[in-house]
């Protein structure tokens, strides 16, 4: 069978790094997204050295369309289709509102709507989420707002922009906890959106972990949190938040 390939966002460190490394061995071709390129190959060098896989560092800023649009050129150029998109980078700054919304919702946004051509059918969509954008730590209207089965991306979309312009004020939790709320939301009405073409989009927590973001007291290991990670590259089902392979609430 010919090799899988697989793009993890922000793969040049921390959860995503792993989530590379665990694949790399698994056989899939692996692109390491990184906003900085020689973040990105130094990550694809290492792991290469460590795994003997398949890697390469592709110049990702998911904040940035023009950083998109030249990654998917990149994919073209190379006529590269993927199998497994890890939307894994992502920001925890609680005094930065649109920096954040822009990097943890807005970015996955972006980054699967750029690829979406060079997603294969059948593919599978890995949105990071947390346990911090649980719908129960949000104020109940905006719970409410987001739990609707009728949301739509478009009204999503225009909530979040309401919100960096307000300041992120009022929903009851701050700017990190809105953007995973908002994402795992994202989840749900992408799912429905690409079922036609069988692509799985799932959001999958990693607990607290380890990293420079989660710091040195987390309770779960580098290793745990890529595990639940990446339970959803492989995942048969579609549009959940899931830790650990089970689900659990948005
Ligand atoms: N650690 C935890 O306890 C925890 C808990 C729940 C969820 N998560 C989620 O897990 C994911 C990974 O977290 P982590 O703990 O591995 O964090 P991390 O160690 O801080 O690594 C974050 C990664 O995201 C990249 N990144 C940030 N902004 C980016 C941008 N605009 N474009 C491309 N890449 C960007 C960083 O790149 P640079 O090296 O260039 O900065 C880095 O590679 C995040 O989505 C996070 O919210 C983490």
């Amino acid at each position: 069978m010919a090799a899988r390939t697989a793009l993890v966002t922000g793969g040049n460190r921390g959860i995503g790094q792993h989530v590379a490394r665990v694949l790399a061995t698994d056989g899939w071709d692996v692109l390491i997204g990184a906003r900085d390129k020689q973040k990105g190959s130094s990550a694809a060098a290492r792991l290469r050295k460590d795994t003997g896989g398949r890697l390469r560092g592709v110049e990702l800023d998911v904040t940035s369309d023009a950083s998109v649009e030249s990654c998917a050129r990149v994919l073209r150029d190379g006529a590269i289709k993927l199998d497994a998109l890890v939307n894994n980078a992502g920001i925890y700054g609680r005094r930065e509102v649109p920096l954040t919304i822009e990097t943890n919702f807005f970015g996955p946004l972006r980054v699967t709507l750029g690829l979406l051509p060079l997603l294969r059918d059948g593919a599978t969509i890995t949105n990071v989420t947390s346990g911090l954008g649980e719908l129960s730590n949000l104020d109940g209207e905006r719970a409410r707002f987001l739990a609707d089965p009728a949301l739509t991306r478009d009204a999503l979309v225009a909530a979040m922009h309401d919100f960096v312009r307000g300041g992120g004020k009022g929903w009851g939790t701050d700017a990190y906890g809105v953007s995973k709320a908002a994402l795992n939301a994202l989840t749900r009405v992408l799912a429905a959106e690409l079922a036609p073409r069988g692509i799985k989009v799932n959001a999958t927590c990693p607990g607290w972990v380890r990293t420079d973001m989660g710091g040195r007291g987390a309770p779960r290991s580098v290793e745990q949190g890529a595990a639940s990670v990446l339970w959803g590259v492989t995942a048969g089902v579609s549009g959940g938040v899931f830790r650990d392979g089970k689900r659990i609430a948005p």
